[in-house]
């Protein structure tokens, strides 16, 4: 470990049951490593003092919130503890629901764990809930505190009682703690000082065993991650530059470097590193936001991940094994749509298979399971509307992390254990290959959408066999025309005879029909074209390997025909009738309503 890496501030959690002490062991810490504000402990003695009520180390929390939260509500209490060895930046989260749930949202980003048992009270169902939870989440680092030895006398058969209890509960979850200390933060006993009421214990204090946790791997040396949270033009004229913007999730970047933006594959190098200050630095690494130009003004959108040519590299797929952890008042079904976000990525999310669930306080276990109930963990196997960039949990634990939207509430989270391969697999890895030979224009993609005032869309035009899409198709792509967009009907038959004339009608030949029909949408839009494209009796399967091929936010589907659409994701059901009332209207509001183009004579479209 270099000097520098220990000098990196650690982000410890500090876990247990209600009133276990967690309050006051890092109220005892901060004044005991002088850690507070200068008179802060004075006046707090003061205050109780005069309200006529014992002073309590846990109120020094209360006080450093009330401070710090100026009208914004803030639920975890973030204090910062300095040893001579380093910072640490400790989190006390009250009540329990409110822990776990900043816990698995991310918003606790711990990277080692005190879990506090009472030693009078022993181990309790949140005592075994949040060592399971640490454990799944990859908190791995742990010590446990048995607190309040002064109510059991400092009895050291006590304190190993609790002790063999807790460590064969975390065994069986296949947690080992660093150390398990006997303490009482009232008193002070072996927070910062050995106590001398316990000189049967040999171990380390809560502060050496803070000492002896080591920080996350070292900046430089991980890969670089990056999700793309925005991507804007500098507006000057003539200047085609984007800046690609983010917080480095690990690893670093810099001037020069080749990145891959993940799912697409598309590449470029890095020209300039941006930030507000007056010299721009040449690098930027884990932690920071950021945001960077490239050599190349490749198309890439919010969502996707960067990483660096030469490292290993993310996987892209629509299937993931997952632990997660459920808060939601409605349990977790398949079936059901929820939305997953990771990253920056939000993506449509069925549960495919609950592998396992468990009531992470009693560990009792139902495999497999149809439903996991709130407060409980479980393996699953998740289908994602499309294919997402992750790491598994075991490389990069910050690009593993997902939450689950429930309607409109986080109602779970978890982390990515391993990316499983999907239909799309062998699909996907061509299009890797193919974006990454890519030769891309001198002309980006802004330039020409706003020389044809629009941005290029492919609308798929789909229904049953028997009914006719081709004549709606060509009457629309005449009225854009007559309007002066750039428009290409293209019909599934164009393809049949001429580009697929080598390709059977059988169903194993589907799959090539459709990669054909991706790759020719693919460079259509690529020109910069509205494209309308119509196929009969398009399934989900279809669409997924469509959109492997062509960005998925350029494509939107028509389903026109009585008939219902099934499962297949359509922006727009049409019934015969409407179609042949409205058809060309409701299909142009569509593309208008979707930002394909502006619709409205005249007025220029994006002048950037
Ligand atoms: P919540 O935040 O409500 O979950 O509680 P907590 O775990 O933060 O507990 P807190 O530190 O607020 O302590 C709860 C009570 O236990 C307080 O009245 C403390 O004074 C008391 N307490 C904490 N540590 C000790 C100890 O070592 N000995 C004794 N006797 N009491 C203690
Ligand atoms: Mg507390």
């Amino acid at each position: 470990m270099s000097s520098d890496d220990s000098r990196h501030r650690l982000t410890v959690v500090i876990a247990g049951h209600v009133d276990h002490g967690k309050s006051t062991v890092i109220g005892r810490l901060l004044a005991e490593t002088g850690s507070l504000p200068e008179g802060k402990l004075e006046q707090i003695r003061a205050l109780c003092q005069r309200a006529g009520r014992p002073f309590e180390y846990a109120y020094l929390l209360d006080a450093l919130k009330d401070e710090r939260a100026q009208g914004i509500t803030i639920d975890t209490a973030r204090v910062f503890l300095n040893t001579p060895a380093r910072e640490y930046l400790v989190l006390d989260a009250p009540g329990h629901v409110e822990f776990v749930r900043n816990l698995v949202t991310g918003a606790a980003r711990a990277e080692a764990g005190l879990l506090v048992i009472d030693a009078h009270e022993g181990v309790r169902e949140n005592s075994r809930r949040h060592g399971y939870l640490l454990g799944m989440l990859g908190v791995s680092q742990l010590a446990v505190i048995v607190n309040k030895m002064d109510l059991v006398g400092y009895d050291e058969q006590v304190f190993r009682r609790v002790a063999a209890e807790y460590t064969a509960f975390l065994a069986e979850i296949g947690l080992t703690p660093a150390s398990v200390i006997p303490v009482s933060a009232r008193e002070g006993a072996n927070l910062a000082t050995r106590s001398e009421r316990m000189t049967w214990y040999d171990g380390p204090t809560v502060m050496e065993a803070l000492e002896g946790f080591h920080g996350a791997v070292a900046p430089s040396s991980a890969p670089f991650r990056m999700p793309v949270q925005d991507v804007y033009k500098f507006s000057g004229n003539g200047d085609d530059r984007r800046i690609v913007a983010g917080t480095v999730e690990s690893g670093s970047v810099t001037v020069g470097d080749e990145v891959v933006f993940y799912p697409s594959g598309k590449r470029a190098r890095v020209r300039t590193v941006e930030t507000f200050a007056a010299e721009p630095p040449r690098q930027a690494e884990a932690g920071q936001a950021t945001g960077f130009t490239l050599d190349e003004q490749i198309y890439v959108t919010r969502g996707e991940l960067v990483a660096r040519a030469g490292q290993p590299q993310p996987e892209v797929t629509s299937r993931l094994r997952v632990g997660l952890f459920w808060l939601g008042r409605r349990p977790l079904v398949p079936g059901r749509e929820y939305l997953l976000k990771l990253g920056t990525a939000r993506v449509p999310v069925q549960v495919e298979t609950i592998h396992r669930s468990l009531d992470a306080a009693s560990l009792e276990v139902r495999s497999p399971a149809d439903a996991v109930e709130r407060l409980e963990v479980a393996e699953c196997t998740l289908a994602l509307g499309r294919a997402i960039a992750v790491d598994p949990v075991t490389r990069i634990p910050a690009t593993a992390r997902f939450v689950i939207v429930d309607r409109y509430d986080i109602a779970g989270g978890g982390l990515v254990r391993e990316a499983l391969t999907d239909p799309q697999r062998p699909l996907r890895d061509r299009i890797l290959l193919r974006n990454y030979k890519w030769e891309t224009s001198f002309i980006p993609a802004e330039r020409r959408a706003a020389r044809y005032r629009q941005q290029p869309t492919m609308l798929l035009l789909t229904g049953p066999r028997e009914v006719d899409r081709k004549r709606l198709a060509k009457a629309l792509e005449s009225r854009l025309f007559e309007e002066g967009q750039i428009v290409y009907f293209l019909g599934m038959a164009n393809l049949l005879y001429g580009v697929d004339s080598d390709l059977g009608r059988e169903a194993e030949d589907r799959a090539e029909h459709m990669r054909r029909l991706a790759e020719i949408a693919n460079l259509l839009l690529d020109a910069g074209v509205l494209l309308l494209v119509t196929a009969a009796e398009l399934t989900t399967a279809d669409l997924a390997l469509i959109r492997t091929g062509v960005p998925p936010e350029r494509i939107l589907t028509v389903w026109l025909g009585d008939r219902a659409a099934g499962d297949l994701p359509v922006d727009l059901h049409l019934s015969e009738r409407d179609a042949a009332a409205s058809g060309v209207e409701r299909l142009r509001a569509l593309l208008v309503e979707r930002d394909a183009f502006l619709g409205t004579a005249g007025s220029a479209f994006d002048a950037s």
